[in-house]
């Protein structure tokens, strides 16, 4: 298949958006950016779309997608006895990175949700997105737009690295803002629970709702439950390279890092190392990545997949990463980053 790139700077190019929009409704593939990651589009009310975005991606069919809508009244159309936290969570937050999981209607095809009787639901804060579901006259059933098992994609480039050749179209809308996908929150329980964190956190949502609680499947210590986010329990984000994070005191992080760098160059291997702008000038290594300042928790978020690729294409064989602190988007960025390196983690402790 020739996949088609088209570059849309703006909501406002409404007939290339349009020939997307076509494409859906027609029942093919089409990527498209969002705030948090570029997705891969298709009608969402089409089992046999759906079948061809698992296809595409190599992903299996027990994990649902996300389906993204551009009105709160589509909430209707997809999900039933939604709870009066879901519009009060979708006034205060959308269109934004947060995904809502909801009891399904029965209309609602089980391919698109993976076999689950409820469906995930999100309206996406990227006007080429909303005006893309408005014209196509669907909702859109999303997943990220990488092959499975790869970083999720920040640029169009690397939708192209993951699926030119095997979807219709990649709407290049440059590079998206956020970096990480959104937050997924359950709404089907008692109480709300977070099955997947992100930009919109525990607190910002404690704001708007009573408590919330956060899957206790998430927790790295945590060997016996499961996830409840069907996704969250594959191996992902995973670099070719072996990556195993180092945590501790700064100085100690570099001396470790250094020494281990040090040891891999010895036996031939080719060691890279994911620093921030605050040690950068203190590592050696083969391939040596400032990631941003640890000040700045966004910047980390919307570089941490692009690096990640980027080692992919410098072939090394490991890769030491500091680890970051965790107040907002941090936890959205360790948890990505504790997933990348199959929660291989050494703790340093000062001497
Ligand atoms: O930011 C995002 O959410 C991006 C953009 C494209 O919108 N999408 C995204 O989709 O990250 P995906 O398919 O890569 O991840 C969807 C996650 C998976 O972990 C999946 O298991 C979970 O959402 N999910 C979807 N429907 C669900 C449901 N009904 N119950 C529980 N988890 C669900
Ligand atoms: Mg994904």
């Amino acid at each position: 298949m020739k996949t088609r790139i088209l570059r849309v700077v703006n909501e406002l190019e409404k007939e290339k958006i349009k020939e997307a929009a076509k494409i859906i409704a027609e029942g093919g593939l089409v990527a498209f950016p969002t705030e948090t990651v570029y997705g891969l589009g298709a009608d969402g009310k089409s089992p046999l779309a759906a079948q061809k975005i698992y296809e595409a991606k190599g992903r299996p069919s027990d994990n649902p997608l996300i389906v993204h809508i551009a009105q709160i009244e589509q909430l209707e159309d997809w999900g039933k006895d939604i709870p009066e936290s879901a519009y009060k969570l979708a006034e205060r937050f959308w269109p934004g990175p947060l995904t809502m999981v909801v009891k399904k209607q029965p209309s609602v095809p089980l391919e698109t949700t993976g076999g689950l009787p409820t469906v995930a639901l999100r309206m996406p804060r990227n006007e080429i997105a909303l005006e893309l579901i408005r014209e196509s006259g669907c909702a859109i059933a999303a997943p990220s737009a990488n092959t499975s098992g790869r970083p999720s994609p920040t640029k169009a480039k690397h939708v192209i690295e993951d699926l030119d050749g095997k979807i219709d179209m990649i709407i290049d809308g440059g590079t998206v803002g956020i970096g990480l996908e959104s937050t997924i929150v359950d709404l089907t329980e008692e109480k709300i629970m977070i099955l997947r964190p992100g930009a919109i956190t525990k607190e910002m949502l404690e704001e708007v709702v009573e408590e919330v609680v956060v899957d206790p499947g998430l927790l790295e210590t945590n060997a016996i439950e499961k996830p409840k986010a069907p996704g969250m329990k594959y191996r992902h984000y995973a670099p070719k390279g072996d990556l195993t994070i180092v945590h501790g005191s700064k100085g100690a992080v570099v001396e470790k890092i250094n020494q281990l760098v040090t040891m891999q160059q010895s036996q031939g291997k080719k060691a890279a190392v994911i620093g921030t702008s605050e040690t950068l000038e203190e590592y050696q290594g083969d391939v040596i990545l400032s990631i941003g300042s640890r000040e700045n928790e966004m910047e980390i978020a919307a570089n941490l997949y692009d690096y990640l690729r980027k080692l992919d294409e410098e072939k090394v064989d490991v890769i030491y990463s500091e680890s970051f602190h965790t107040p907002k988007m941090g936890q959205a960025i360790m948890n990505r980053l504790l997933k990348a390196a199959g929660h291989k983690i050494i703790e340093v402790e000062d001497k």
